[in-house]
C-alpha cells in the first residue's frame, strides 16, 4: 500500500531576474503559467492535495492559478520569505502526518509525473529522497550533492553553491529542487533547520544533513534529462525552455504520424488532438482546444484556436480562427482562406468555401455554401449552396442589438449587399449587386434595391478656369 502523496509547490520568491512586474511562476509557457504546469503535474500522480506556498505578489498568484480536476489546492503565506526551508515549514500546519510529502519548485515547469514516481518509488514511504541531475557539465549555482567516497557512495549532504569549496564546487551532481519524504519524518527535520550560512536563509537542503546525522540513509535517484529540471529565472531560459518544450511536443506528433513541415516553427500553446495525415506548415499556433480530424491540412502562418476542422478541410495561409468559449466548426472538406477570420460562433457545414478577407461570426453556413472574398456574415443562418458575393455584409446591429439574417438555400447575393437585419432571403432568390435590403424577399424573388442608372448622351465635364 503506498502513502497518498500531499504536494508542496515552493513559489513565493521573488524572481528578480525576470525584471517584471507578473510574478515568476506566472508567466507562461506554451500558454500555461509555469506553477499551473507544476500543479497539473501533481495531478498526473493523483496527489491528495497541492498546497502552493506564495509571498511575493501572493494575490495575484493565488487568483491565477487552478486547482486540477480531483485535486485539492491550498494556499499558504510565506512573510517574509526566509528561504526554502522557511516555505515549506509554513506548510506543516496543513500537511497530514500520515502521507508523503512530494516538494517542487513552481519555476521548474516541464518534471513529468513519471520522474516523480520513481522519486516516490525510491523514498518507499519510509525515506527521505532526492531527485539530482548529472549531465557531467559544471553545475554553477546549484546545490552539490556530496557523497562518501567509499564504495556505498552514499548521500551525506547537498552544499549550496555559495557555501560550497572548491572540490565540491568540482562535483557535477547537484540538486533539482525535487526531494520527497513521509510528512512525519519531513517536519522533524525542517524543525532543525538553522540560518547559519552565507546567505542567512533556511535552507531545505539542510535536512539532508539533518537525516544523514540521525543515522537516516538519504536515497538520490538521477536523472541526465535536463529539460525536466530546468528552472527559469529569466527571460532568456523562458524562451530556451519554450522552444525545448515546443521541440518535444512536435516529436510526439510527428511520432503519431502528424506531417510538419518544420518542427522547429510549430507552437502549441493548448491542446491539439491530430486525426491520420495531418499536415501542417511553418509559424501555426494552436491554443485553447483545437481537434483536427484526418487529412486536414493548414497552411503557412494561421493562427487557430478553440475550433473542430474536420476530415478533408484545408485552411490557407494567414487565417485566423478562434472559437473563444462558442466555439468554431469547420465541416468536412471546406476551403477556408488565404487570410480569413472566423470568430465564435462560426459553424461551417461540409465543402463551404471561405475566401480571403471573408469575417465569419456567429454563423451558420450549411453544406456547399460559398462566400469567397471581402465579406462579412455575423449572426447569419445560411442554407446550401448560397453564393454570398464579393464585398457584401450582414448588418447585423443596429447600434443597442443584434439581429440575424437568414438566407434561404440557393440563394445567390451579389457583390457589394448590405442585408440589414433582421431580414430574410427566400429560398432560391437573388439579390442584385449594390443592393440594400431591409425588407424580407420571397422565395425565388429578385430584389433589387439601389439607385436606378441614368446615362446622358454627350455629357460635357466641367473644365478648369484659365487663370487671368
Ligand atoms: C534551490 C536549491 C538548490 C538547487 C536549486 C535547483 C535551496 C536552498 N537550494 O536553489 O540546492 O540546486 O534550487 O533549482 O533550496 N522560494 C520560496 N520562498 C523562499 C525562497 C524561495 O518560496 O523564501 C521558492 C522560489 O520561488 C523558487 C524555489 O523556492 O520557486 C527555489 O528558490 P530559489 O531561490 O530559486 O533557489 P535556488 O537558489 O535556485
Ligand atoms: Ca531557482
Amino acid at each position: 500500500m503506498s502513502l497518498p502523496v500531499d504536494v508542496v509547490v515552493m513559489a513565493a520568491g521573488k524572481g528578480t531576474r525576470m525584471k517584471s512586474q507578473r510574478p515568476k511562476v506566472l508567466h507562461c509557457l506554451g500558454g500555461r503559467a509555469l506553477a499551473q504546469h507544476v500543479i497539473d503535474c501533481a495531478a498526473g500522480l493523483s496527489a491528495r492535495s497541492v498546497v502552493v506556498i506564495t509571498g511575493h505578489g501572493a494575490e495575484q498568484v493565488e487568483a491565477g492559478l487552478q486547482a486540477p480536476a480531483g485535486t485539492a489546492l491550498r494556499f499558504v503565506r510565506q512573510e517574509p520569505q526566509l528561504g526554502t526551508g522557511h516555505a515549506v515549514q509554513q506548510a506543516v500546519p496543513v500537511l497530514a502526518d500520515d502521507g508523503v510529502v512530494l516538494v517542487l519548485n513552481g519555476d521548474v515547469p516541464l518534471i513529468e509525473p513519471a520522474t516523480l514516481q520513481k522519486l516516490l518509488q525510491a523514498s518507499a514511504g519510509q525515506h527521505l529522497a532526492l531527485l539530482s541531475v548529472d549531465t557531467g557539465e559544471d553545475a554553477t549555482g546549484y546545490g552539490r550533492i556530496v557523497r562518501t567516497s567509499d564504495a556505498t557512495r552514499s548521500v551525506q549532504a547537498i552544499v549550496e553553491h555559495k557555501d560550497a569549496n572548491d572540490a565540491q564546487r568540482r562535483i557535477t551532481e547537484w540538486y533539482s529542487g525535487v526531494m520527497a519524504a513521509p510528512a512525519a519524518l519531513l517536519k522533524g527535520l525542517l524543525g532543525r533547520l538553522t540560518n547559519d550560512n552565507s546567505q542567512g536563509e533556511y535552507y531545505l537542503t539542510d535536512v539532508v544533513k539533518h537525516a544523514v546525522a540521525e543515522g537516516r540513509e538519504v536515497r538520490a535517484i538521477t536523472t541526465a534529462d535536463a529539460v525536466q529540471v530546468a528552472g527559469v529565472n529569466s527571460p532568456q531560459q523562458l524562451a530556451e525552455l519554450e522552444r525545448a518544450h515546443q521541440r518535444r511536443l512536435a516529436d510526439g506528433f510527428m511520432a503519431q504520424g502528424v506531417r510538419l513541415a518544420d518542427p522547429a516553427r510549430f507552437d502549441v500553446r493548448g491542446q491539439l488532438v491530430c486525426g491520420q495525415d495531418v499536415e501542417i506548415d511553418v509559424n501555426c499556433v494552436f491554443e485553447g482546444r483545437v481537434e483536427l480530424g484526418d487529412g486536414v491540412r493548414i497552411g503557412a502562418h494561421c493562427v487557430i484556436a478553440n475550433a473542430r476542422i474536420e476530415a478533408g478541410a484545408v485552411i490557407h495561409p494567414f487565417t485566423h480562427v478562434d472559437g473563444e468559449a462558442a466555439g468554431v466548426r469547420v465541416g468536412p472538406g471546406a476551403l477556408v482562406g488565404p487570410f480569413a477570420r472566423l470568430r465564435p460562433g462560426a459553424d461551417l457545414g461540409a465543402e463551404v468555401h471561405i475566401g480571403n478577407f471573408v469575417e465569419v461570426k456567429n454563423s451558420t453556413l450549411a453544406a456547399g455554401a460559398k462566400a469567397n472574398h471581402l465579406a462579412y456574415l455575423g449572426d447569419a443562418t445560411v442554407g446550401e449552396r448560397v453564393n454570398y458575393g464579393a464585398g457584401s455584409i450582414t448588418a447585423n446591429y443596429d447600434g443597442a442589438n443584434k439581429h440575424r439574417t437568414v438566407i434561404g438555400a440557393d440563394v445567390h447575393v451579389g457583390s457589394n449587399c448590405v442585408l440589414v437585419a433582421p431580414v430574410t432571403i427566400g429560398a432560391g432568390g437573388t439579390v442584385g449587386a449594390g443592393s440594400t435590403i431591409t425588407k424580407s424577399t420571397e422565395p425565388g424573388a429578385l430584389a433589387v434595391a439601389r439607385g436606378r442608372q441614368t446615362s446622358i448622351a454627350g455629357w460635357q465635364r466641367p473644365q478648369k478656369q484659365k487663370k487671368a
